[in-house]
């Protein structure tokens, strides 16, 4: 557990970060976040998250704490002050503190910054390699504005649970024409039966566009790996050759059993240890230039 979070412009021993009761975030769950993985002392996709972040800001009307430059000063000197190597970085800002009222405060209410993080193992290929996860699918309860990285995540903290109460990883949601939409707090990816990569199109805004994902999808365009966007069921899910997640955290995690279904032959596939392999060498590569996110 790191020794400090910073909050509002102060680096504050762990156990005494705290926020206002009357935060917009805590009343309303009025903000976004994101979530960058710090890599042997790298922050893995920075310029992807950033982006993000800036979009889903921009979307809920919530200024930038800060300027991205002075925000990543910040976060190098909070890995500093933690002596972090591997971690994830949250990046949590919400509307700030205000009396409680639906409506956006008015006058010089400042957004709430906190960066905190979690620390985690180094990440190990061998080891990845052999974690083969089962995952369940679960109704999709959530919001219609899943394009954004919004701290709502009460839908997402339910799927999960429910997956892990059935014995899985990861929960699936499926959306009301009975498609998968994504993972509780990742992308879902599956390999079809002619061994063409897809994954959900994110033009309808029904799903958050990763971007882990964002950087795979160039990376296989440079790679000549075939990738198709459409939207796929369990059911062709079930009988998919190899299917994966995808997240900041997660990076890429193989998928091997779906609501008890055995994918391909229940091993790690091919193109899966593939994409394992190339999108570890490209976030953990700190002179690669990092590809930038779009909203569409
Ligand atoms: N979750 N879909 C959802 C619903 C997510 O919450 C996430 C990320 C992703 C993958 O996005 P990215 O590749 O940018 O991490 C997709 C983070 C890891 C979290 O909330 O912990």
């Amino acid at each position: 557990m790191p020794r400090y979070s910073y909050v509002n412009g102060h680096y504050v021993p762990h156990g005494e970060a705290a926020v206002h009761i009357e935060d917009r975030g805590f009343q309303f769950a009025d903000g976004v976040y994101e979530v960058i993985s710090c890599v042997s002392g790298h922050f893995a996709d920075e310029v992807g998250h950033l982006d993000r972040l800036e979009r889903s800001l921009r979307e809920m009307r919530i200024a930038m704490p800060m300027p991205r430059k002075a925000l990543q000063l910040v976060m190098r000197e909070f890995i500093r002050r933690n002596r972090i190597k591997n971690a994830y970085v949250y990046i949590q800002v919400t509307r700030g503190a205000a009396p409680r009222d639906f409506k956006f405060p008015q006058g010089d209410i400042k957004p709430t910054l906190v960066v905190s993080a979690i620390g985690c193992a180094r990440f190990d290929m061998a080891e990845r390699k052999n974690l083969l996860k089962k995952a369940v699918t679960v109704p999709d309860l959530r919001w219609k504005r899943r394009d954004i990285k919004a701290t709502c995540l009460t839908a997402q903290v339910l799927a999960k649970q429910m997956a892990v109460d059935r014995g899985a990883y990861e929960a699936l949601m499926v959306d009301d024409d009975g498609f998968i939409t994504e993972g509780s707090s990742t992308n879902a990816w599956i390999v079809d039966k002619k061994g063409t990569l897809v994954t959900r199109p994110t033009d309808h805004n029904d799903i958050l566009k990763g971007v882990t994902r964002n950087a795979i999808q160039a990376l296989c365009k440079k790679e000549g790996v075939k990738l198709v966007e459409r939207a796929f069921t369990p059911a062709e899910a079930y009988k998919a050759k190899e299917a994966f997640i995808t997240a900041a955290t997660t990076l890429v995690m193989p998928i091997v059993s779906i609501d008890g279904y055995k994918i391909g032959d229940g091993k790690l596939g091919k193109l899966t240890s593939k994409i394992l392999d190339f999108y570890f060498d490209y976030a953990s590569d700190k002179k690669r230039k990092q590809e930038h996110w779009t909203p569409t």
